[in-house]
């Protein structure tokens, strides 16, 4: 067993892992912030995706002991400070961007990272960077046009699906 230490959503936390555990079980089972989800563990789906030092990584693909030090955020950490949506969230939302919501933590935590690189994309520019991520209910228009909507974009022209 390794001990981990990290920066978790803000808080630092440590933790006992084997050198196997990957960081998605680590944070779920450990930490238990069960907001980042597993939908395959093969790095198809997305759905694990939380930040690493400032980056989206799909958290399945890394083991946890090589976050060791590092600044993670995950959903848990996304909400604004008084406990509301963070914007991104709250775009999702007003968007219709979810249906199950299975696939919405990874979906935020991807558009979140970037809009961070790139603060107003294009639709073709979100469609590429959420490529990884998989959503098996809304057809991705919602998805995307949310996304848009948080980079302060005007999506009133953008049909409704
Ligand atoms: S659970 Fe990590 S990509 Fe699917
Ligand atoms: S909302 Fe169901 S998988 Fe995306």
């Amino acid at each position: 067993m390794t001990k981990v230490t990290m920066t978790v959503n803000g808080k630092a936390v440590s933790g006992e892992v084997e050198g196997r555990t990957l960081l998605s079980s680590f944070l779920r089972e450990g930490l238990g912030l069960t907001g980042t989800h597993v939908g395959c563990d093969t790095s198809q789906c997305g759905a694990c995706v939380v930040h690493v030092n400032g980056k989206a990584v799909k958290s399945c693909t890394m083991f946890a002991a090589d976050a060791s030090g590092a600044d993670v955020r995950t959903i848990e950490g996304m909400a604004n400070p008084d406990g509301s949506l963070g914007t991104v969230q709250q775009a999702f939302q007003d968007h219709h961007g979810l249906q199950c919501g299975f696939c919405t933590p990874g979906m935020v935590m991807s558009a979140a990272a970037l809009l961070a690189e790139n603060p107003k994309p294009s639709e073709a520019d979100v469609r590429n960077y959420l490529e990884g991520n998989i959503c098996r209910c809304t057809g991705y228009h919602n998805i995307v046009k949310a996304v848009l909507a948080a980079s302060g974009q005007d999506v009133s022209k953008i049909a409704a699906e």
